[in-house]
């Protein structure tokens, strides 16, 4: 007898999940030569990306049109391996973005790595999970095209489907997915796995409300927005635009004076009134104080020298207590205070000093926390690779001959004062950093040394550093320190720098 035949399965189809490509950015074109050699050019600069195989030449190409990330990450074959390995030596040199396809065709987002690290790694979601827009989270007009951002971050996302805007409006109340799922608004898993992976979505309890204190950590909860978002998008390692001392409006608008054009009213002469006492001590070392960028590499300061300056420019002198007193008889929890040699917002002195030694005499190269309390070093351990990066970007950053003796960080610890001031925290912070600063200057100059501050610093670096979280304490302003050349006038003027 015949056996019948099991009845074929009909084929299902599926919606095709939303595919994530990896692919240059359009400023770029990738040069793949036969040889296997990867390079490309930057604003006319040539820029070399290492070698491949020749057998992976066609598929390293492809990273031009876009190669999906799931055909080489996770890596199965030495080849996958390479790409992987080239796409994150472009993602280091931020050329790499990541295309979002919708489901049936069409892009929905592009995402513009902002960190050297960032690899997209789509959270998973299932249908019981709640989810909420981040209060870090804005979309912003950029160019011709809208982008959705967050200081909180590692990447940004350039909306492409009007869609999402509808579903970010949405997402401003906490939402279960398996109801996002039945609207007509649904983005795909994929994207809002992304966006959760990013911290623009963050996952909260069916019940919360998902305000301010829960979301993230006790440091998270004192910032304010848009003091979170100065921080990051004034300093450098979280976010990829262009920085420092670019000129970017010439041609568009005439330099402006170094001095004030004078109001039209009559002036009161001071000259004849301001320069007949002798100097005094202290208009003396005013005077004295200027920037000095290059050291004396063969004499570097020494510990004596620097436990001095430590001592009068940021010891602790003194410390109290006392409650905080709203008034009227309304007593709060008891704070603690100190005083130091400079002023600061609230006696807060939320500012601490970070060093990393390169070159001290009696003093090991390292890195160490000032506890201006006990006024003490402590070591930190930091890898060697970190502590050059910071020195190296410090004597770029002032274009000297070579790295400072001392790097001084300033990092301040900001739920000091945040937990105090609303709204105007982060700027008495960089106040603050500007008194230091002037009080490093004037202390290094009356102890035959020289400094100079320095405008840019890297917070990702310090937390990878320090292992603080970079909203937790980081760096506000640096301080190169060390010893003067004796012919210090071959310095170059300031202004050619
Ligand atoms: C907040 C601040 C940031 C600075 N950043 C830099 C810097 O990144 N690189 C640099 O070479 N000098 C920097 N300087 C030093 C200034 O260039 C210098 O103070 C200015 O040119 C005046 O020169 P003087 O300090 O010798 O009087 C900075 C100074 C301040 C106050």
């Amino acid at each position: 007898m015949a056996r019948k035949r099991a009845p074929k399965k009909k084929p299902v189809r599926k919606a095709s999940a939303p595919a994530l490509l990896a692919r240059v950015n359009s400023q770029i074109v990738l040069e793949v030569y036969a040889n296997g050699k990867v390079g490309t050019y930057v604003d006319g600069y040539a820029v070399e990306l290492g070698h491949i195989s020749p057998g992976t030449v066609t598929r390293a190409k492809g990273l031009n049109e876009g190669l999906p990330v799931a055909s080489f990450s996770p890596a199965r074959k030495q080849a996958d391996k390479e790409i992987e390995a080239l796409a994150r030596r472009l993602a280091r040199a931020g050329l790499l973005e990541y295309r979002l396809a919708a489901p049936r065709g069409g892009e929905l987002a592009t995402i513009e790595p902002q960190v050297p690290d960032y690899w997209p790694q789509p959270a998973k979601l299932g249908n019981a999970d709640t989810i909420v827009l981040s209060r870090f989270a804005y979309l912003r007009r950029r160019g011709n095209e809208l982008v959705l951002e967050s200081p909180r971050s590692p990447a940004l996302f350039r909306i492409v489907d009007p869609k999402i805007a509808a579903a970010i409006l949405t997402l401003s109340t906490p939402q279960k997915i398996s109801a996002l799922r039945q609207g007509k608004n649904f983005v795909g898993l994929a994207l809002l796995g992304l966006l959760v992976e990013c911290e623009i979505l963050f996952r909260v309890d069916a019940k919360s409300e998902g305000l301010r204190a829960h979301e993230g950590d006790q440091h998270l909860v004192v910032w304010d927005f848009h003091d979170l978002l100065f921080h990051t998008h004034s300093t450098e390692g979280r976010q990829a635009n262009p920085m420092g001392g670019r000129y970017p409006y010439v041609g568009t608008i005439a330099p402006p004076p170094a001095v004030r054009e004078p109001w039209h009213g009559e002036p009161i002469d001071l000259q004849a009134l301001s320069g007949n006492e002798p100097a005094s001590g202290f208009a003396e070392l005013l005077a004295a104080r200027h920037s000095v960028r290059d050291f004396d590499d063969a004499r570097p300061i020494t510990l004596t020298e620097l436990a001095r300056l430590l001592d009068q420019a940021a010891r602790v002198r003194s410390k109290w207590t006392s409650p905080l007193d709203f008034g009227e008889g309304d007593i709060g929890p008891d704070l603690d205070y100190t005083s130091r040699s400079y002023p600061s917002a609230g006696s807060s002195y939320e500012l601490e000093l970070y060093l990393t030694v390169n070159a001290c005499e009696g003093l090991a190269r390292g890195f160490y926390h000032y506890d201006a309390d006990r006024h003490a070093l402590v070591p930190i351990p930091a890898r060697p690779q970190e502590m050059e990066a910071q020195l190296s970007a410090a004597s770029f950053g002032m274009d000297a001959l070579a790295p400072p003796q001392i790097l001084i960080t300033i990092a301040a610890r900001f739920n000091r004062i945040a937990w105090k001031y609303s709204a105007i925290a982060y700027s008495l912070i960089l106040k603050d950093v500007g008194v230091l600063l002037q009080t490093l200057y004037l202390t290094a100059t009356d102890l035959g040394l020289g400094g100079c501050a320095i405008g840019t610093s890297n917070i990702d670096l310090f937390a990878k550093m320090t292992g603080q979280p970079f909203h937790a304490e980081g760096p506000v302003g640096q301080f190169a320190l060390g010893r003067p050349l004796p012919e210090e006038s071959d310095e170059l003027p300031v202004g050619q720098r």
